[in-house]
């Protein structure tokens, strides 16, 4: 059991996954109380007792389909009406790996419900009371593949995409009111996302893919540190530092109201 300050009530979506799970025993052992969301109860159940037994901590549950409206709702629902919740871990994600004429239509629907809708309604409802309250935390796991487009994934990195950017106008707005947004770009990992998706994991080369134990114990430090950016793979920050200014300096190049030359002729 940990004796450190209870610091609130996590809560950790797709907590019953390859990462989720080892993210909110790890949230735990650190002095938060969980309130763990997935599917399958029954997963959820065994998972919360056996976090609650080794750390001390409560551990509730809450079986939700993120994917349907009013249950997403429901859940928003209750974390905006709970002042305990002080961290929220973005963490359920799902994917289909498939060239994009063949993905079916319920696919896509479902990637854009998990990875879009429901983290931004979520973060919409933890974010005023952490504004209210002046602290707060939302950890939302985004991707390599954010950065880089891959045929098959098609959908899936757009929406990772999506949480960078999201994430990162919300750093802008609520990091100056107290709270941290906090992005982590997981790489290649072995957990069974990679099935579900449809994709052999084994089809990557071996060196590219990190251990579930390993991402999640450099995710977790990154959050020991408040970093607002978590790459755990990434040796050398300054190839980030290069991106990131990159950016900067070709939004300012486009910010001109002129037409490029380019475009002007004929
Ligand atoms: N594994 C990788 O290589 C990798 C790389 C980069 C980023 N990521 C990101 O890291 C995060 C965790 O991935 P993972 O590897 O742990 O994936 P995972 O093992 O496939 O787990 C996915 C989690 O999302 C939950 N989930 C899926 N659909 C849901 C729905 N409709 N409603 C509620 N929960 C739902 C699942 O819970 P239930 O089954 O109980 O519903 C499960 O807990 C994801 O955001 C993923 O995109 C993973």
């Amino acid at each position: 059991m940990n004796d450190a300050t209870n610091l609130g009530t996590a809560v950790v979506t797709g907590a019953t996954g390859g990462v989720g799970a080892l993210y909110a025993q790890g949230l735990a052992d650190r002095g938060y109380d969980l309130l763990l969301v997935g599917r399958q109860e029954k997963a959820l159940k065994e998972l919360a007792e056996k976090i609650s037994k080794s750390s001390g901590r409560t551990v509730n549950i809450a079986a939700h389909d993120l994917s349907n409206a009013g249950e997403l709702n429901t859940l928003a629902s209750r974390l905006s009406g709970d002042s305990s919740v002080s961290l929220l871990a973005n963490i359920a994600g799902t994917s289909s790996f498939s060239p994009f004429i063949k993905l079916g239509s319920d696919d896509i629907a479902q990637t854009i419900a998990i990875n879009v809708t429901a983290l931004t309604q979520l973060s919409h409802a933890v974010a005023p009371g952490f504004v209210e309250r002046g602290k707060g935390t939302i950890v939302n796991f985004a991707s390599v593949l954010a950065f880089r487009p891959w045929a098959e994934f098609n959908v899936y990195n757009a929406t990772k995409a999506y949480v960078v950017m999201l994430s990162q106008s919300l750093q802008a707005d609520l990091g100056e009111k107290g709270v941290l947004v906090q992005v982590v770009a997981p790489p290649a990992t072995a957990t069974p996302f990679w099935a579900n998706a449809g994709f052999n994991v084994e089809n990557l080369p071996a060196k590219a893919v990190m251990k579930s134990e390993d991402l999640v114990s450099a995710a977790l430090v990154g959050l020991d540190n408040g970093e607002s950016w978590v790459l755990p793979s990434l040796g050398d920050v300054s190839v980030w530092e290069a991106f990131q200014s990159a950016r900067t300096e070709l939004v300012k190049s486009m910010m001109n109201g002129t037409p490029a030359e380019r475009y002007t002729k004929g």
